[in-house]
């Protein structure tokens, strides 16, 4: 059998950066509200009004930066609505999204809290599309300084003695559509005035974010490294897998035929070819590479599930999400010399959700469960890998088969993420173990589905979950394994 997956144990290509695991949790729909924020006086367990349930199943997949407020929200935002005793807070109507009524009972000081509680950096994005620069430059007043001034003085009153350390921050968000429809041009030169009065304060220092492009609006990111560049520390870029072409008939997240099933993974697959292009514009102005770039908005998009408010962006999750996550992980990984920090969208009950609720019961959707599997790559170093995949062919399409990276960690083990995008068979594939001086113990794990969508629900929660894998053999140095159809799988591979 001809060599399939060969992988250089020996070759190392940099770290994986935690960060590329980052999650997006916008004041949309039922993400924030009921989804991470019941209230201190709801009957579901939560802390300080932070629901138990979702912060521990955070905390376990290692969830490692959060970006908020949004998203469009971002841009609407204006945080001084959202601190101060909860009951003189601001009522008003998400306009963006679905009119609900915003309380603004989650601000700033809660989301601080929810980092703190799930151990993560906080990724904060500013408001540029109806916003002042005074505005932004008070908030990160607001969270960092600690000494004698305004906003340190109004963080004080509202309970915060000590600033906060908050790293990231974001100039706006999509201020080429959303947040305000600004030609390019005109947003470098915002960015550069905005960023200015972004300050750092004391030992607090910023990462600034500038809002990068639209999938492959290459020129936007053209004009931003050529116009901004020295005042950034990373460009974002926003992509999302839609089964069709069609944003008014996306395609529905469940019950769709292999014909959107494969389309998915295949629009899923051009992530590879977008952060490849970006990437080269960014190497043209910045070869050291010491500009990141943080995809912070990707994950798939479909039609709101029968029923709920076309607004909140509510979608079950199946087999098929578990393999966008997977395979674009990988190509993350790849990449991982630029891209520094990527988020998926969104944390619980939007798009590509890693938890939904319903009431007090809490589900993990098959996209957490690979975050989960692959969180062995956190901050490891990337191995050579390079893959000869089989071909995954439908109605004449083509699309590579599997999706493979490894990575090895602190301790020496290496890990070996592989996903067998095939609806129908399984992918049986020798992988070359190179450089790897004597014996090896092997283990792994697999995510795979029944059925093209499969899923979790509330009735049955466990319809989806990982399980063993053992269909490998390890002969001298070529690890054989047999990938099931539509699976996601980790193997752990310790030298003896
Ligand atoms: O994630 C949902 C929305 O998608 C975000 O608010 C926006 O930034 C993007 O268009």
């Amino acid at each position: 059998m001809a060599e399939r997956i060969v992988l250089n144990t020996d070759i190392r290509k940099g770290k994986i950066d935690r960060n590329i695991y980052g999650h997006f949790a916008e004041h949309l729909g039922r993400c924030i509200y009921e989804g991470i924020w019941v209230g201190e006086d709801s009957p579901i367990p939560n802390t300080k009004g932070i629901r138990n349930d979702v912060v521990e199943a955070l905390k376990e997949m290692k969830i490692p930066v959060l970006r908020w407020p949004g998203g469009c929200f971002a841009d609407e935002y204006h945080w001084k609505d959202g601190i101060g005793p909860s009951e003189d807070r601001k009522r008003m109507i998400n306009t963006h999204w679905g009119g609900a009524v915003e309380n603004n009972h989650f601000g700033t000081h809660e989301f601080m809290l929810l980092c703190a509680m799930l151990e993560c950096e906080p990724y904060i994005n500013g408001n540029v599309g109806s916003g002042t620069v005074q505005e932004m430059s008070e908030w990160v007043e607001y969270l960092t300084f600690n000494g004698v001034s305004p906003m340190a003085e109004l963080r004080q009153k509202n309970g915060q003695e000590d600033a906060w350390s908050v790293k990231y921050f974001g100039v706006g968000n999509e201020n080429w559509g959303c947040g305000g429809n600004m030609r390019p041009e005109f947003y470098a030169d915002l960015y550069r005035q905005y960023q200015t009065y972004v300050r750092n304060y004391g030992d607090n220092k910023i990462h600034r974010i500038a809002c990068g492009a639209n999938a492959d609006d290459y020129n936007w990111t053209e004009v931003l490294m050529r116009e901004a560049t020295r005042f950034m520390d990373s460009l974002t870029l926003h992509y999302y897998t839609l089964p069709t072409s069609d944003w008014n008939h996306k395609g529905a997240a469940t019950g769709f035929g292999t014909d959107e099933y494969f389309t998915t993974l295949k629009k899923a697959l051009f992530m590879d070819e977008l952060v490849t292009r970006h990437i080269a514009i960014m190497d043209k102005y910045d070869p050291e590479k010491r500009v990141g770039l943080i995809v912070d908005e990707w994950g798939t998009w479909y039609d709101v599930e029968p029923g709920t408010n076309p607004g909140f962006l509510y979608q079950q999750n199946t087999i098929r999400d578990a393999l966008v996550a997977g395979l674009t992980l990988n190509i993350f990984h790849k990449h991982s010399d630029r891209v520094r920090m990527a988020n998926i969208a969104q944390t619980v009950n939007v798009l590509q959700a890693v938890i939904l609720t319903e009431g007090e019961k809490m589900l993990l959707t098959p996209t957490y469960h690979v975050f989960n599997m692959y969180k062995v790559h956190q901050d490891a170093e990337l191995l050579e890998l390079t893959v000869d995949s089989p071909v995954y062919s439908y109605e004449g399409v083509e699309i590579p088969e599997v999706s493979a990276s490894a990575s090895v960690n602190a301790e020496g083990i290496i890990h070996v993420s592989l996903c067998n995008l095939n609806h129908a068979s399984s992918a049986v594939l020798p992988l070359a173990l190179r450089g790897l001086a004597g014996q090896a113990s092997v283990s792994g794990t697999t995510l795979a589905g029944a059925s093209i969508d499969a899923h979790n629900s509330f009735e049955q929660p466990e319809a989806v979950t990982p399980q063993a894998f053992s269909a490998f053999k390890l002969e001298g140095d070529t690890l054989t394994v047999e990938l099931p159809p539509m699976s996601v799988t980790v193997l752990a591979i310790t030298p003896q």
